[in-house]
């Protein structure tokens, strides 16, 4: 089955069921200082979830963008290592909002599955919730009783909280899950070993394919669990691993997926990707990891650009640039890419995947120039720091050492992005060594700066006048068409600390400020930089006018 036809036959089932399908929301967020990206299928709908909006829909079906490289789900040193796991991805969801529980989404997940997928049975388990002292819940008995009348009780197997207890981030809608593992082994693996031990156990060719969460649950900060207005069902089911079952590889990136990427990245670079049984070589495997590396990275990064976030030196922007950078160095020291190469596998990506996500291929162009001038940028800051290798082992040896400082290869990695093998390569060709625990320290000490200036902790709402009905889920009236001035009432607030300062965050009841890029402040504060360029211009302008006059007079 092609990719395109498992998206279409997902959506379509659950349509079938009463779902109404909707389009992915964009990847990258704008207005939650919890999430930079959006991280799980449920990101967009949290407030949905918390009973904070109206639910439109009971019933909802999509494939939503997401991107798992910050945060509490981050799986971007998995990438291209392992055969499963992908910076961006597209996760199947089914969702009831308040709407049918475990037994219908179980019931659904197995009918789809096994009957419209056609996967064998034989090779399926699932988990469910083995319970947690901690937050004082039991196990989850429901779940197994539904899952009992479709499969043998020793393919239910029990899962800890770390496994089957699905959380959004450190707070928000949570609650215990279920999730659908595949068997994809060899008829003779599995004789030798039955597949229930590898579940959950890193086995690259056992993998979780859907999560089923029943959301019941809210952590608040405190750490502590309250029930949700209403229980809902949120799933994810990942595409690309589905397509992978269905077309039996054993790789994510030997799927339609990926293909038509990788063949363009052989075609750059001259070399071949072989399938995945014959990587056992480690010049093969050096190759193959550097093609996943890139065919993975090239889908977050325009992805991304699409939804409107350029790399840049900060915040979500430098998140994408270091995911650009990762794929340059990869093709560079793996491929030998030594000129851009990134940008024109977007054409490739846009034509693949243009009639699913529109946004692709109307943003082609623009994708296309701003990989393009990140790359110039970036082989420019790689030759410069060759040039600085080649000085430092110069250096070193001159100083009759053998080793290079941990420091300086830290410096290089940080500022001119050389990996510590890249630089630990061309130091042996000059016969030294590198320190690496003194790179490592660095290191440790660079992480520990970085999670300092991006620690965000987000307090709960606190709602005032809670018993009163006329404030519970209001929604903010916006009166900002007649009046430039209103005088409301705080329906909630919350408190939330980023980068060491304090601020408070306030829902008003009606409000004139415009919310969309954040009402009228920013842009007062825009017009003052304009204003305050304008008197800069204004000042140039004067003493050059000053001077030719100075200039006049004195030829005179
Ligand atoms: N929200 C669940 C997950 O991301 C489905 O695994």
């Amino acid at each position: 089955m092609e990719s395109s036809k498992v998206r279409q036959t997902f959506l379509d089932f659950f349509k079938s069921k009463g779902h109404e399908i909707m389009p992915s929301s964009p990847m990258v967020v704008k207005n939650d200082p919890t999430l930079m990206f959006i991280n799980s299928g449920m990101a967009p709908f949290k407030d949905l979830f918390l009973g904070n909006s109206p639910i439109k829909f009971p019933r909802v079906v999509d494939t939503q963008k997401c991107l798992r490289v910050s945060g509490k789900h981050n799986d971007l040193e998995e990438v291209g290592v392992d055969t499963y796991h992908h910076t961006m991805f597209e996760m199947l969801g089914n969702w009831s909002f308040g709407d049918y529980f475990k037994k219908d989404a179980i019931t659904w997940a197995w009918e789809l599955l096994t009957e419209v997928y056609k996967i064998d049975k034989s090779r399926l388990y699932v988990t469910v919730f083995e319970g947690s002292k901690e937050d004082n819940l039991g196990f989850d008995q429901e779940a197994f009783d539904i899952w009992k009348q479709f499969i043998p009780e020793e393919r239910i197997l029990r899962g800890n909280k770390k496994d089957n207890f699905w959380e959004m981030g450190d707070i928000g809608p949570c609650g215990p899950c279920s999730e659908i593992h595949y068997d994809g082994r060899t008829l003779e693996e599995i004789a030798k070993v039955g597949g229930a031990s590898r579940v959950n156990n890193d086995d690259p060719q056992v993998i979780e394919v859907w999560n089923n969460v029943f959301m019941e649950f809210e952590r608040k900060a405190d750490g502590s669990l309250v029930k949700l207005p209403k229980q809902h069902v949120d799933t994810g089911m990942g595409f690309e691993r589905l397509v992978r079952v269905l077309q039996e590889k054993q790789s994510n990136y030997d799927t339609d997926v990926f293909k038509p990427v990788i063949d363009k990245i052989e075609e750059l670079s001259g070399l071949r990707y072989k399938p995945f049984e014959e990587e056992k070589h480690q010049k093969q495997l050096i190759i193959n990891i550097a093609m996943r590396v890139i065919a993975d990275h090239i889908r977050a990064i325009s992805f991304s650009i699409a939804d409107g976030q350029l790399p840049s030196n900060t915040g979500a922007g430098y998140v994408i640039r270091r995911i650009l950078r990762r794929a340059i160095r990869y093709g560079y020291q793996s491929l030998n890419l030594k000129e851009p190469f990134m940008y024109r596998l977007v054409p490739v990506l846009a034509h693949q995947m243009g009639h699913a996500f529109p946004e692709l291929v109307s943003q082609k162009l623009l994708i296309e120039k701003v990989i393009k001038e990140e790359e110039i940028a970036f082989f420019r800051t790689l030759e410069n720091g060759l040039k600085r290798i080649d000085q430092v082992c110069a250096n070193t040896i001159r100083d009759k050492k053998q080793i290079v400082d941990g420091a300086i290869v830290f410096e290089l990695y940080d500022t001119f992005g050389f990996p510590i093998d890249l630089t630990s390569l061309i130091a042996r060709g000059y016969g030294l060594s590198i320190d690496e625990e003194g790179f490592q320290k660095e290191l440790e000490k660079q992480k520990n700066r970085s999670r300092e200036a991006t620690a965000v902790d987000t307090g709960d709402w606190i709602e005032i006048n809670k018993q009163d009905s006329l404030n519970k889920n209001q929604e903010v009236k916006f009166v900002g068409y007649e009046q430039l001035e209103a005088e409301s009432k705080i329906i909630k607030y919350r408190k939330v600390k980023a980068k060491g300062k304090e601020q408070f965050q306030v829902v008003l009841d009606k409000t004139p400020f415009y919310a969309e890029s954040g009402g009228h402040l920013p842009m007062k504060r825009s017009m003052l930089r304009i204003q305050k360029r304008k008197m800069e211009l204004l000042f140039i302008l004067q003493i050059n006018f000053l001077r030719i006059l100075l200039r006049h007079f004195m030829q005179k």
